[in-house]
């Protein structure tokens, strides 16, 4: 019994690892959820990201803050199953990544804690978690209809402070 209720609160903790509106756009940096290799699992880390947003001169964002994502390389728009949801089963990320959600919503869990990361509509995340850090990796369902990003870095990573 003692036991069902932990695994049920461990199950039910959401990570909420910082504040944003759901990217969190703080004075100088933008601050992302990154799915990182620990011990050989997939975790979850905040990073910053640099450079810092600058902002923009260009017309049609002007005044706008504009992070760059920095060198890519066979960045895709992968659209799910419009009428079901996906449950993308474990799977360690391909390739160190951007994972922009452009519509619809996922929900990522780890097998190891049962932690889960809510990807809401709008929502920027960099995956890490590839299969030489993480032998498992970490499970995503999304809902029917979402559509995502991936932008693989071009060099394998790009720099970034732990939060
Ligand atoms: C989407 O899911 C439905 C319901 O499971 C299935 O019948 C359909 O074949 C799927 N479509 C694609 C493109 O996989
Ligand atoms: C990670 O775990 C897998 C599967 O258990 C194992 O084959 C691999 O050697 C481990 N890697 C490291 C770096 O410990
Ligand atoms: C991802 O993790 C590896 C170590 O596993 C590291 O070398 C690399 O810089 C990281 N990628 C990013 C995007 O920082």
């Amino acid at each position: 019994m003692f036991r069902l209720l932990s695994l049920l609160i461990t199950s039910l903790t959401l990570v909420t690892a910082h504040s944003r509106s759901p990217v969190d756009l703080t004075p100088t940096h933008v601050r992302v959820n990154a799915l990182i290799g620990k011990h050989n699992a997939s975790a979850f880390q905040c990073w910053e990201v640099d450079p810092p947003f600058s902002i923009s001169a260009q017309p049609g964002t002007v005044g706008a803050k504009i992070q760059n994502l920095g060198d890519l390389k066979g960045a895709n728009v992968v659209f799910f199953n419009q009428t079901a949801s996906t449950n993308a089963g474990l799977h360690p990320a391909p390739a160190p990544q951007w994972v922009l959600v452009l519509s619809g919503k996922g929900v990522v869990t780890l097998p190891t804690t049962g932690q889960q990361l809510r990807l809401p509509q709008g929502d920027i995340i960099i995956a890490n978690d590839t299969a030489e850090v993480s032998a498992i990796g970490h499970n995503t369902v999304w809902a029917a209809g979402s559509v995502a990003a991936q932008l693989p870095f071009a060099s394998g990573s790009i720099p970034h402070t732990i939060e």
